[in-house]
């Protein structure tokens, strides 16, 4: 166990990846804080983490509020002592509510990158202070593989993770020379349910014969949070089995 007596704070922690996350690095010693502004959801996966043997502690919050999250976090911090890893997770696309850019409301636009980008930054203002005064923490930033290629009627989620990858590089040159390492795993598509026909959709979203797992995402993550990564810092790292790679006109596998 590498991440013994390390507490580390997952938002979006109610979700598919936060879970995953969130199991990993508890099987590494570290105690939990799952953020979600579905309580219900923090706490199941919480439930899960601690059925294996873990710590963990659900949290329901939006990431939205930033004096809120400064408030949990300035209190967790008090109750643990440290905080050693954020994994910043919330957010998502707008699902349902995904439009041509010409078309889309913009109270959804403001929704996605108020979550996705104004959520993200909240966490890392009020936890960065913290980890500034410790001299050490670990910063791991969920992007998307749709920040480095582009989607049509994702052009508001685009925007807010693309924005998390430039925001992962400054964050790197101001925080690694005071002991803090800020990273970027970008995931490709990673069904939240298991598909109809997985080996159609392993065919459409990447060059391998298997669909992606949160797992995928997890692993790498954690990774970056323990020490023989402990030279790795500004960068982003795509999980996507190969997908990036397509070029449109050009897939012979069809
Ligand atoms: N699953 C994929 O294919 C995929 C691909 C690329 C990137 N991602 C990114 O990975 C992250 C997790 O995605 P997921 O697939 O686990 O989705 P998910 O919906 O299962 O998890 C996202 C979680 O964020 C929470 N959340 C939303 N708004 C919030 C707020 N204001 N405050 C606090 N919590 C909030 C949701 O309640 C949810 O539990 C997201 O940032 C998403 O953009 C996912």
């Amino acid at each position: 166990m590498k991440l013994k007596n390390q507490v580390a704070l997952i938002t979006g922690g109610g979700g598919v990846l936060g879970g995953a996350i969130a199991r990993k690095l508890a099987a590494e010693g570290a105690k939990i804080v799952l953020f979600d502004i579905r309580a219900e959801f923090a706490a199941r996966n919480a439930e899960a983490v601690i059925a294996a043997a873990g710590v963990a502690e659900p949290v329901g919050l939006d990431i939205t509020d930033a004096a809120e999250v400064r408030r949990v976090i300035d209190e967790l911090h008090a109750r643990h002592g440290r905080i050693d890893i954020l994994v910043n997770c919330a957010g998502g696309s707008a699902r349902g509510r995904m439009k041509s850019f010409h078309e889309q409301s913009l109270d959804v636009v403001r929704d996605i990158i108020g979550v996705n980008l104004f959520g993200t930054l909240h966490c890392i203002h009020a936890v960065s202070r913290h980890m500034v005064a410790a001299g050490s923490g670990n910063i791991v930033n969920i992007g998307s593989a749709v920040a480095v290629q582009g989607l049509v009627g994702c052009v508001d989620y685009a925007a807010s993770k693309g924005a998390i990858l430039s925001a992962t590089k400054s964050l790197a040159k101001e925080l690694s020379p005071l002991g803090i390492n800020v990273n970027c795993v970008s995931p490709g598509q990673i069904p939240r349910e298991h598909p109809d026909d997985p080996d159609d959709f392993a065919r459409r979203h990447s060059f391998l014969n298997r669909i992606g797992t949160p797992d995928d995402i997890a692993s790498l993550v954690v990774y970056l949070t323990l020490p023989e990564a402990g030279f790795i810092t500004g960068q982003n790292y795509i999980v996507d089995g190969g997908r990036t790679l397509a070029m449109q006109g050009s897939d012979l596998r069809a």
